[in-house]
């Protein structure tokens, strides 16, 4: 199968799973209509189509990878209403609508995410198929991704200001983002049950430098972007004062490291039997515009 046809069949089968979460209307209908208002806005869904692809070449059970999948999407989703709001990066627009405090407000925004991130653990522990150890790998994997020496850890250096050159930037990037394209490749290796520390190690390594390209890539689209195809404001990182890699080695040099970055993501792969999927994802990844 093609690598669009198969990115479109897993991005599809996410859909399905998203589509049908936080339904009820209790206790305040205004949470769950601002939880899919967010989650529901058309994302690339890049995290849970690296672990739906990672199970698949591992041969594991799609039920579970999905599951997985859908929980990290609600913890990136809450990362971005977040992320957003007038106290971070003061953003109006994502995923081409407007961002979730313009419409619900940002105390329903703030109240959102937090949800969304419970919400995510308690689809892990729900998950179908896995056994009761392979759930509490994917939250100590999950957690660990988003907690204060990831995601989040990688967003209070990025709002300090802490980051002035090559080295802490890229620790900077590997946190913020990293850390959750890291665990996506993990989670596919987890619902698949692959217990080898190897193996995992490997994917780890794939997502992780995926995850270092695609900040800078986003950092470069920040600049070079066409607004409507990126989905969110162009020239956000300058109006905030934010010191991205553009700044630091310019356009050029940032896509000789997009390259080297995505070299290293494929090389972690070159292990796996089946990994054609992966080493074009990470292709197409390199060359996005949105
Ligand atoms: C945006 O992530 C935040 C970054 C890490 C740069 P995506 O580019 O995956 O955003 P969506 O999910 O497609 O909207
Ligand atoms: C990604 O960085 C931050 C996270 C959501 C963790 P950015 O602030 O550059 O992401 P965008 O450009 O708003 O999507
Ligand atoms: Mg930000
Ligand atoms: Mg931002
Ligand atoms: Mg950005």
């Amino acid at each position: 199968m093609e690598f669009r046809e198969r990115y479109e069949q897993y991005r599809a089968s996410v859909e399905e799973v998203l589509q049908h979460l936080f339904l009820r209307k209790v206790p305040a209908g205004r949470l769950q209509e601002a939880m899919r208002y967010s989650l529901l806005a058309g994302g690339k869904r890049v995290r849970p189509v690296m672990t739906l692809a990672f199970c698949e070449a591992l041969e594991g059970e799609k039920r579970g990878a999905l599951f997985l999948g859908a929980a990290l999407e609600c913890v990136h989703t809450y990362s971005l209403i977040h992320d957003d709001l007038p106290c971070m990066d003061n953003d109006d627009f994502r995923r081409g609508r407007p961002t979730c405090h313009k419409v619900y407000g940002e105390t329903m925004a703030v109240l959102a995410g937090d949800a969304l991130q419970a919400e995510a653990f308690r689809l892990i522990s729900i998950t179908p198929g896995l056994s009761a150890e392979q759930k509490l790998d994917a939250v100590n994997a999950l957690s660990s991704a988003c907690g204060g020496d990831g995601m989040v850890g990688g967003q209070v250096l990025d709002t300090e200001g802490l980051a002035h050159d090559e080295a802490s930037l890229r620790d900077l990037c590997l946190r913020k983002t990293g850390c959750l394209l890291g665990v996506a490749a993990d989670l596919g290796c987890i619902a698949a049950g692959a217990s080898s520390w190897e193996v995992r190690s490997c994917a780890r390594e794939y997502g992780t430098h995926l995850g270092l390209a695609f900040q800078v890539r986003d950092d470069m689209l920040d600049v070079t972007a066409d607004p409507e195809e990126f989905g969110k404001p162009v020239g956000s990182d300058r109006e905030e004062g934010k010191r991205t890699f553009v700044d630091l080695l310019g356009l050029e040099r940032c896509a000789a490291l997009v390259a080297e970055e995505t070299a290293l993501a494929k090389q972690a792969v070159s292990c796996f039997r089946d990994n054609q999927f992966l080493l074009e994802l990470a292709d197409a990844l390199a060359d996005r515009r949105k």
